[in-house]
């Protein structure tokens, strides 16, 4: 398999547990590490803002890679950054005027951080073609964003086999992240069909022995 970046996600973990699973994280090999935010309109759940996610970078060497699931999230970039996000994903989905949305990413880019461009599994690559030399980092839903543990959408594979295409087409760079459902079953077909970062989190979590899961999502 070509390199993989494993990034798993804060969601399945309680806060109460997250010093020790992000210690864990480190000692294991994680690459990145995904902080999932939700605002309980974008989604229905809520998890934790900017002031919570500095406390976590400060305990962490990890990238941190930020999804936000909220609406209207050019509003809270610079907040974000604040809080140590080396990364931040938005959703395609959740900027209502998409005529905003090439600013809203150079922007980001501006800012200093790595752009992140979202969608859902029924946004389809043909929707935000144009939107793609403006991100460092693609990341396709493979569920519905807004719950962890839920199973990978099989369809998800040929809009990661698209998007790489595109890329080669359009000579671009962006890293082709996937996100829900993913386990040590579908890891390989997923990193197959073209993902560079794949985001881990209940699968992850549950492990008995989470380091060789981790190697074993990498296909060693
Ligand atoms: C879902 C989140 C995911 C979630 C993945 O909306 O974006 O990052 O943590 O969890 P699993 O791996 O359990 O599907
Ligand atoms: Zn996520």
């Amino acid at each position: 398999m070509p390199k993989v970046y494993i990034a798993p996600s804060t969601l399945a973990c309680p806060l109460s547990e997250m010093n020790d699973y992000l210690k864990q994280l480190e000692i294991i090999g994680a690459d990145w590490l995904h902080c999932d935010i939700m605002d309980g309109k974008f989604v229905p759940n809520k998890t934790y803002d900017d002031i919570t996610l500095s406390l976590i970078t400060k305990k962490t060497k990890l990238f941190v890679d930020v999804h936000l699931m909220v609406i209207e999230p050019q509003d809270l970039i610079q907040r974000y950054i604040r809080a140590g996000a080396n990364s931040i994903t938005i959703h395609y989905e959740a900027v209502k005027n998409k005529l905003d949305l090439i600013a809203i990413l150079k922007n980001m880019r501006s800012l200093g951080v790595k752009v992140g461009l979202s969608i859902k599994p029924s946004t389809q690559m043909q929707q935000i073609k144009n939107f793609l030399p403006f991100v460092d980092v693609l990341l396709i839903m493979s569920v519905e964003p807004g719950a962890g543990g839920q199973p990978f959408i099989l369809d998800s594979l040929s809009k990661i086999m698209e998007a790489k295409a595109l890329r080669e087409e359009k000579q671009l760079n962006y890293l082709i992240e996937v996100d829900g459902g993913i386990n040590t079953d579908n890891a390989r077909a997923v990193v197959g069909a073209g993902a560079d970062v794949l985001v881990c989190g209940s699968a992850l979590y549950k492990a008995e022995d989470r380091a060789s899961y981790i190697k074993k999502l990498r296909g060693e």
